[in-house]
């Protein structure tokens, strides 16, 4: 009777959650143990254990489970709920629940760990799991999640290996990792073999969050579950496409992995060819992961590669100086705490590239993102050709403008075409009106709590495969080589006015090709 009672109850939070998600039944997943690694830093406490709360809250995980933190500092459990139980408070004040809470946190534990490299210290946190896992019940199903600097991945993955984490026994095995994976095509090549050697590619969930945003998703659905795009989605009326990624926000804390980053790495050779591959790709004959991810790679293996003796000519990068955003002057890149005042790094940047393939020959792609730019937007716009004859030349004066189709990713999600219409009046006149629609306000899973509930359900589709993740970086390493050489010439670096859209040479990359960027 206390079952059926406590069964129906579970049942009426799941229905409120799908009513909430707008009406996609989500499923819940079967136990499991979350460890996090790095479980003192900055990502656990700002988005992993937000996210899981969030889920938790949302009767979106299952009963049983555990979520075990590990680091090197030493902490006992009720310290890492403290912590975390700040975090989540400051992270969702409005929907923090003091019962909701203590029912989450009976499920965190905080192990330390003594070494991140050595395989006995992993022997022995996986000594301390099994009694947990146990408690808890959930079922031998196991992630890990590497949520610590980079340099520690190839290590941790080594020790973990070696310690016989990585082994499925009675559940599966899932490890998360964070961008950036690698820093050059030899690099991310490197972190695929050592994850190679203690892991499946079917266990390794390589995180890009561009691809969790629910607006990401939909460019599939969009293109594909509609008739009406996909006859057009290609050279023959499309002029050219524009994916802007603009960042109102600085560099922030995150200066010291910025300064060896740069926009290209950190923005690039992940969301913005992301966005690329979604918006080029063929219709995969299944919405199933492997085969998204084929006709994905297909996009970047049919990139153009850089010219890189002219590289100026398809390539502008850009540092921001001082500027006014808000009202308040914000001090330069340069200024930036633990940033060399000297330093040449990008935290801009605009593209051109080129897909050859029958659908895109002779279409540029223009992709920008920058930090502290005028606004914070990401969007996708398709501009479309000219109509080939302007019938109205001898009663309409002015020119008229294409039609464009705006996929609008953040914020403001929704989608806006523009077409031309006739004014009222007695006069033949033209006007682009738009045709716009917009999400609800609050809509599906915040990008943290999908990859953990796909993760948790074994689903790839939004995580990033190991060819996509070598072919971004082979397209890209030569063009970083360039930009960071002195030889044979210093790539320009030019600066521009934060608050504003970039540098102005930006501009020139399309004015020299007849075209103009969207306004921000
Ligand atoms: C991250 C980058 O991957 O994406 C950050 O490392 C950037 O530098 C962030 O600020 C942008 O993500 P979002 O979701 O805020 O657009």
């Amino acid at each position: 009777m206390a079952d059926k009672k406590v069964e129906m109850a579970r049942c009426k939070v799941l229905e409120e959650a799908v009513k909430r998600e707008g009406g996609c039944e989500m499923q819940v997943p079967t136990p499991f143990c979350l460890v996090i690694f790095g479980a003192s830093g900055d990502l656990t406490s700002r988005k992993i254990i937000p996210s899981a709360y969030r889920l938790f809250a949302k009767g979106l995980l299952p009963e049983r489970f555990c979520i075990i933190g590990t680091a090197r500092s030493g902490m006992s459990d009720q310290d890492f709920r403290a912590d975390m139980k700040s975090a989540v408070s400051r992270a969702f004040p409005d929907e923090f629940s003091e019962h909701t809470w203590e029912d989450f946190a009976g499920r965190l534990h905080y192990v330390p760990l003594e070494s991140y490299s050595d395989a006995a210290s992993h022997k022995a946190l996986g000594g301390k799991l099994g009694p947990l896992e146990e408690k808890h019940q959930s079922g031998g199903n196991r992630i890990l999640y590497l949520a610590v600097p980079p340099q520690t991945y190839e290590p941790i993955i080594q020790a973990v290996g070696a310690a016989g984490l990585s082994r499925e026994e009675k559940g599966y095995t899932h490890v998360i990792v964070e961008k950036p994976f690698g820093r050059d095509l030899l690099s991310a090549c490197r972190l695929n073999d050592v994850l190679g050697a203690s892991f499946d590619e079917r266990q390794i969930y390589r995180m890009d969050h561009y691809l969790a945003k629910e607006t990401v998703q939909n460019i599939l659905m969009f293109r594909f579950a509609n008739a009406i795009f996909e006859p057009i989605w290609n050279r023959r009326y499309i002029d050219h496409v524009q994916i802007t990624v603009a960042e109102s926000g600085g560099v922030g804390h995150r200066a010291g992995y910025y300064e060896k980053s740069g926009v290209l790495r950190d923005m690039f050779q992940n969301h913005l060819f992301q966005l690329t591959a979604l918006t080029a790709m063929e219709p995969p004959p299944l919405f199933a992961a492997d085969r998204v991810q084929d006709d994905k790679v297909k996009v970047f293996r049919a990139v153009r590669p850089f010219p890189l003796d002219r590289l100026e000519d398809v390539l502008v990068v850009g540092q921001y100086a001082r500027g006014r955003m808000d009202g308040k002057e914000v001090p330069a890149y340069r200024e930036e705490e633990r940033v060399d005042p000297e330093s040449r790094t990008s935290t801009f940047a605009a593209m051109k590239l080129f897909i050859d393939n029958w659908r895109w020959q002779g279409v540029p792609f223009y992709l920008r993102s920058g930090k502290r730019m005028a606004l914070r937007k990401a969007e996708i716009a398709i501009n479309f050709k000219m109509v080939p004859h302007f019938m109205f030349s001898n009663v309409v004066e002015e020119a008229i403008e294409a039609n464009e189709l705006v996929l609008r990713v953040q914020p403001d999600e929704g989608l806006n075409l523009t077409f031309q219409a006739k004014r009222p009046g007695t006069k033949v006149c033209l006007g682009s009106v738009m045709m716009d629609f917009a999400y609800p306000s609050v809509f599906g899973l915040e990008a943290y709590e999908r990859i953990l509930l796909d993760c948790m359900q074994g689903d790839q589709m939004l995580f990033v495969r190991e060819d996509a993740v070598e072919h971004t970086w082979a397209l890209l390493t030569p063009v970083l080589e360039r930009v960071e050489s002195q030889e044979p010439s210093v790539f320009p670096l030019f600066r521009y006015e934060s608050g504003s859209a970039g540098p102005p040479e930006a501009d020139e990359l399309l004015r020299r090709d007849g075209r103009a960027w969207r306004a921000l």
